[in-house]
């Protein structure tokens, strides 16, 4: 495969982003551009992102009314301390008179003034200190709080997608948008309505002390309101594009490196750790490249403000020092209000700076809302029906199904029709790819099919409560999948009420308890990740068990037993003989010996049935060449020859 450097895809990048900027500029052509974005991505505008989060946060209402309140009260207290400035210059060292509408008397003597400034302006920054921390705190858990529930509920979410999105976004994708993403939008009650509400009560409140000292001056300082509202919305508008894309690649990123560990034994044996790790790299690459513009962006939008800012401050000082030599201005009056555009700069500079955090945590909040918005797995019709288990027959009717997977050109499955009984055991038989398990996946509704429908008691599948369907199931899957725990967790993993009885008995019945036991810790011994420590047949034995404790209706064994010796299957069909006897079974296998057990055979080839029958019919016709069986049965010359008893 050719690599391209991550210049190179860097520069494509830029130029992606280009012709998406054009695209959003002309209106009524971007069809083009915005037919090849999947549906489930949308840009949204900060309005509408604001108003989302809030509805996020509603069930924080109580704490973040209370942290803004206590915000409030510190902010104005914050306001007070500066006009002692003014005290001590004009009243106490100037000896001025006291102007009018300050309601303070000071003692005459100058030292005991000065102390009762001083004191004052302690109490006053302590209380501040300590309202302003109890309201952070409150903000603190408000955040957190948030981030559970987002947490919770894009976990929900993700683990309800559709099977196709859940492959498309990968394990480590999905733990990328849960770690990082979800972070990002806790951190937005602090980006987006603390600092910024902070920063609205110090302006406005230093304005209003501003103006009331001397109005023209004040007008000077909100010159700079609306160049800071373009400058921004400006930048923003170009910034929260890169960092979702940041985000995005992260995600790449986590799922590649998921899966290459996922893959380990692979990369070992085939020794490809190097071009993995150049794999990996050359994508962090990227991203940090991505990272680095987007660094200059933050960084430009800070020094243009950190330039004009001081330069204003330098031109209300050369007009006020102007009014104080005309004298309508006192020192006192000018110290003051410089030392009040200070208070008011200082907010004005932390929203600059934390406006990139802002951007990154709302492309973060937007990437999650893209989620929460995917449509549910098969979501259920209003009027699903809810099944109880009891009343449930287990009667299925396949009525002339096709089925396509999303995404893939040709038909896994064409005009399938199958009637099994309530009770019945069907042998799945065909070729590797002729579409056994894919027909499983349709029973246990995994996927819904394209055309025709599958009936449970004469309800069709998409009829039923997913959940409450799922409920009758076994399945014993092609690749084995064990949680890292103990046997006995994974086993009773579908039946969490199970006594320890009722697991010995279903470890029983999968040929399990034999090996278990010699294991020095039993049915403690842990699996390891996706049962890394147990031989595949063990984890076979043991996925049969799981099946087997949560007493399904329809049970499904999809080359249940490959990973076993002849032996060891023998003796875990004989002990699933009375398993299957009353439930309705789909066997996928290759032995013969399972095959017989069976009551009909359905031999699928190239997503159709080429023969369905009596199991004794199809394999009695499986002596010659032409049998139907003869390419799929790697045993069938065994059978040729078996005892006719
Ligand atoms: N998740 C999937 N997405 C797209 N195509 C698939 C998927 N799973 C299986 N297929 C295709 O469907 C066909 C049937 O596969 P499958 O049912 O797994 O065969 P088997 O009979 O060996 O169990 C194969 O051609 C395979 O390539
Ligand atoms: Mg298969």
């Amino acid at each position: 495969m050719e690599r391209k450097s991550s210049r190179v895809r860097y520069a494509e990048y830029e130029q992606s982003i280009r012709a998406r900027n054009a695209a959003r500029k002309q209106p009524q052509d971007h069809s083009a551009v915005k037919r090849q974005k999947p549906r489930h991505v949308r840009s949204r505008s900060v309005t509408e992102l604001f108003f989302c989060f809030l509805k996020l946060l509603r069930p924080q209402t109580g704490r973040v009314v209370f942290a803004l309140v206590t915000l409030t009260i510190a902010t104005v207290l914050l306001l007070i301390p500066p006009a002692a400035t003014k005290l001590v210059i004009d009243n106490i060292l100037g000896n001025q008179p006291l102007p009018d509408g300050w309601f303070i008397s000071l003692p005459s003597d100058p030292l005991s003034a000065l102390f009762m400034v001083g004191i004052g302006v302690v109490v006053i920054v302590v209380a501040r200190i300590a309202i302003e921390v109890w309201g952070r705190w409150q903000a603190m858990l408000a955040a957190k709080r948030l981030e559970l529930g987002i947490r919770k509920q894009v976990f929900q979410k993700a683990i309800r997608l559709p099977m196709y999105r859940v492959y498309e976004l990968k394990s480590g994708g999905a733990a990328s948008i849960l770690r990082a993403d979800v972070f990002a939008v806790g951190e937005l009650v602090n980006s987006m309505l603390y600092n910024p509400w902070r920063a609205i009560i110090q302006v406005t409140g230093s304005i209003a002390i501003l103006a009331w000292v001397n109005w023209m001056l004040a007008a000077g300082a909100l010159l700079v309101v609306p160049w800071l509202y373009f400058s921004i919305s400006m930048w923003v508008a170009r910034i929260r594009p890169r960092m979702k894309d940041i985000r995005q690649r992260r995600e790449k990123i986590d799922a590649m490196a998921t899966e290459a560990f996922g893959g380990i034994r692979v990369i070992r044996s085939f020794a490809r750790e190097d071009r993995e790790t150049i794999r990996f790299i050359s994508f962090s690459h990227l991203m940090a490249r991505q990272q680095l513009k987007a660094w200059w962006m933050r960084t430009g939008m800070v020094l243009m403000w950190e330039t004009i800012l001081p330069l204003g401050l330098v031109g209300l000082l050369t007009v006020g020092g102007w009014q104080v030599v005309s004298q309508k201005l006192t020192v006192g009056d000018l110290t003051m209000f410089l030392v009040y555009s200070l208070v008011l700069l200082g907010p004005v500079t932390v929203l600059i700076r934390t406006a990139a955090t802002l951007q990154d945590g709302l492309s973060g909040l937007d990437r999650i809302l893209d989620l929460l918005e995917e449509p549910k797995e098969l979501s259920n019709s209003t009027n699903a029906i809810r099944l109880q288990t009891d009343q449930v027959q287990g009667h299925i009717a396949i009525d002339n199904i096709s089925f396509r997977y999303p995404g893939a050109k040709d038909f896994a499955l064409r005009d399938i029709s199958l009637t099994v009984e309530a009770g019945e055991t069907i042998a799945l038989i065909g070729p590797s790819g002729a579409g056994k398990t894919t027909l499983c996946n349709l029973v246990a509704r995994f996927y819904d099919p394209t055309q025709g429908r599958i009936l449970l008691d004469h309800d069709d599948l998409r009829e039923l409560d997913v959940a409450s369907f799922r409920n009758l199931l076994g399945i014993v899957e092609q690749d084995i999948f064990l949680f890292d725990g103990s046997i006995r967790e994974n086993i009773e993993y579908g039946a969490a009420r199970a006594t320890d009885a009722e697991i010995q008995k279903a470890a029983e019945m999968a040929g399990a308890d034999v090996f278990i036991r010699e294991l020095p810790e039993g049915f403690e011994t842990q699996v390891g990740e996706r049962g890394v420590k147990l031989s595949g047949g063990q984890r076979q034995r043991i996925a049969i068990a799981r099946a087997v404790l949560k007493d399904p209706k329809i049970l499904i064994l999809d080359e249940a037993t490959s990973n076993l010796d002849m032996k060891s299957e023998q003796m875990v069909q004989e002990a699933l003989e009375s398993v299957i006897s009353n439930r309705t079974c789909f066997i996928i296998a290759h032995r013969l010996s399972t095959i017989e057990r069976a009551d009909r055979v359905v031999v699928l080839d190239h997503g159709s049935i080429r023969e369905l029958g009596d199991s004794d019919d199809v394999l009695q016709a499986s002596g010659g060449p032409n049998s139907p069986v003869a390419d799929v049965l790697p045993d069938q010359f065994a059978n040729t020859h078996r005892n006719p008893s």
